[in-house]
C-alpha cells in the first residue's frame, strides 16, 4: 500500500476551515461521539446498534450507523480477513468515524474489531470521553447457534478461513463503557441500558 514519504508529508499542511466541529455540533444541539460496537459475528452488533439508532433519531439526534458488512461492500471492498487486512479495515473505519464525529454526528460503528490494540488505536484518535466501547457480549456457542448468515456452519466445514471465534481469535474488551449481555436481555432492555449510559456520559440529555 502507498504511504507518504517524510518529504511528501512536509508538503501536506492541515487547513483549518472556519466552520469547525464545535460549530457543527452546536447547530445540531448535540455532543458528537463514537459508539463502538464490538463482538463476535452473530452477537447482535448490527441489531442493537440499529435499534439504538432508531431510538436516537426518534429523540431528535443526528446519527450515522457504520456496519461491517456494508462498509466491506465499498470503502473496504479490497480487504479480506487476514490479521493485516482486519487491522487496515479498523484503521479506515476509525478515521471515518472520526470524520463523522467531526461533522457533529453521533456515530454508531458496528464491527467485529477482534483486537484490543486496534480498538485502542481508534480510542486514541478521538478526544477523551468521545469514544465509548460497547461490548456486544454473547458467548461463542450462542452466536454459533444463532448463525444468522450460516457462516459458522461454513467455517466449521472449513469453507471459510480465519473465521472469528473458530479459526481466528477474538479479544474481548477488558473495560468497556457498556457491556451488553445480548443472550440474556431483550433488544428494548439493551437499548435502554445504552441510553442510561449515554445520559450519564452527557452525550444525550436527560428526559
Ligand atoms: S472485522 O474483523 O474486520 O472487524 P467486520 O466487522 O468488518 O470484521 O466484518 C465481519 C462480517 O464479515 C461478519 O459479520 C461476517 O458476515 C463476514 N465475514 C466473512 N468472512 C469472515 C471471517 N473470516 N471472519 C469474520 N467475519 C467474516
Amino acid at each position: 500500500m502507498a504511504t507518504l514519504t517524510p518529504e511528501k508529508d512536509e508538503n501536506i499542511v492541515w487547513h483549518q476551515h472556519v466552520i469547525d466541529k464545535e460549530y457543527r455540533a452546536k447547530i445540531k444541539q448535540q455532543r458528537p461521539s463514537v459508539l463502538w460496537f464490538t463482538g463476535l459475528s452473530g452477537s447482535g452488533k448490527s441489531t442493537v446498534a440499529g435499534a439504538l439508532e432508531n431510538k436516537l433519531a426518534e429523540l431528535g439526534y443526528h446519527t450515522y450507523l457504520l456496519d461491517g458488512d456494508n462498509v466491506r461492500h465499498g470503502l473496504c471492498s479490497d480487504l479480506g480477513f487476514s490479521e493485516q487486512d482486519r487491522r487496515e479495515n479498523i484503521r479506515r473505519i476509525g478515521e471515518l468515524s472520526k470524520l463523522m464525529a467531526d461533522a457533529g454526528l453521533i456515530v454508531l460503528s458496528a464491527f467485529i474489531s477482534p483486537h484490543r490494540s486496534e480498538r485502542q488505536l481508534v480510542r486514541e484518535m478521538l478526544p477523551n470521553g468521545e469514544f465509548l466501547e460497547v461490548f456486544v457480549n454473547a458467548p461463542l456457542d450462542v452466536c454459533e447457534k444463532r448463525d444468522p448468515k450460516g457462516l459458522y456452519k461454513k467455517a466449521r466445514a472449513g469453507e471459510i478461513s480465519n473465521f472469528t471465534g473458530i479459526s481466528s481469535a477474538y479479544e474481548a474488551p477488558l473495560n468497556p463503557e457498556i457491556d451488553l449481555l445480548t443472550g440474556e436481555y431483550s433488544i428494548e432492555q439493551l437499548v435502554e441500558q445504552c441510553l442510561v449510559q449515554l445520559r450519564a456520559q452527557g452525550i444525550i440529555q436527560a428526559d
